[in-house]
């Protein structure tokens, strides 16, 4: 083997919050736990208060023009990003924003492929100084309502990635049939599990069937659109 043998990229999430703890219950848990675990993936949580301004750590200031609410700072989040950056091949940087592009599996699935690196900034109180989007690289919204922080959509875009990774997921069939996977509108066939008759509930007969020829045929079948 060469000297300069490419090393894999283990895809990296690099997230500034102004919470950093809210992570921990989300990423500490089933199979994104299991894929940092095993190496698949690497999530980093950054305080954005170490980056904050003056002996109150400060990263948030009133807007010009007047208006309720507080606006994060550029120059802690600019500090913050360029740390974020250093040893990071690839990065690109990805807004939290009800006004960016409304994430959709195949954004999920295109960034799951990709090199890339994502450093993820998570708004809060009434979001971000504009300026700020002059070092983003992408903005996506989780949709068109509005939360109090980016955390919930940070940990959405970290979560729907990551699972779409080879490795991540225990059945590597399942990402490629079910909800979104091979067009914007298509929706998983319903699926049963025991017992058979629930309530007075039956499972469809030709899932009990082992027929699976037919089970196939049932399945494309009943894949439906989704109601806009
Ligand atoms: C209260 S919101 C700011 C809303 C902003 N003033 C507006 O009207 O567009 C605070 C932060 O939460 C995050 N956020 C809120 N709703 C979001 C959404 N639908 N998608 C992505 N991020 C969202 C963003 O990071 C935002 O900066």
């Amino acid at each position: 083997m060469g000297l300069f043998m490419k090393t894999k990229n283990i895809k990296t999430f690099k997230i500034i919050t102004l919470f950093p703890d809210m992570f921990e219950p989300v990423f500490g848990q089933s199979m994104i736990w299991k894929a940092q675990k095993n190496n698949l993936i690497k999530i980093e949580i950054i305080d954005l208060r170490r980056f904050g301004m003056g002996v109150r750590k400060r990263v948030d200031d009133t807007p010009y023009g007047g208006g309720d609410g507080m606006l994060l700072m550029c120059e802690p989040i600019f500090n913050a990003v360029k740390s974020a950056k250093k040893g990071l091949k690839n990065a690109k940087v990805i807004i939290t924003t009800p006004k960016g592009e409304t994430w959709q599996q195949k954004s999920a699935k295109t960034f799951s492929q990709n090199d890339e690196n994502y450093i993820i900034l998570c708004g809060h109180y009434e979001g971000f100084d504009e300026r700020i989007m002059s070092i983003v690289d992408y903005n996506f919204s989780l949709g068109n309502f509005v939360l109090t922080g980016g955390e919930i959509p940070a940990m959405a875009f970290v979560d729907s990635i990551s699972r779409l990774i080879p490795g991540v997921l225990g059945g590597e069939n399942s990402a490629q049939i079910e909800s979104f996977a091979n067009s914007e509108n298509l929706l998983e066939y319903p699926q049963y599990t025991r017992p058979e008759i629930y309530k007075n509930l039956p499972v469809p007969e030709v899932l009990l069937s082992g027929n699976h020829a037919a089970i196939a045929k049932w399945r494309e079948a009943n894949f439906t659109e989704k109601q806009k």
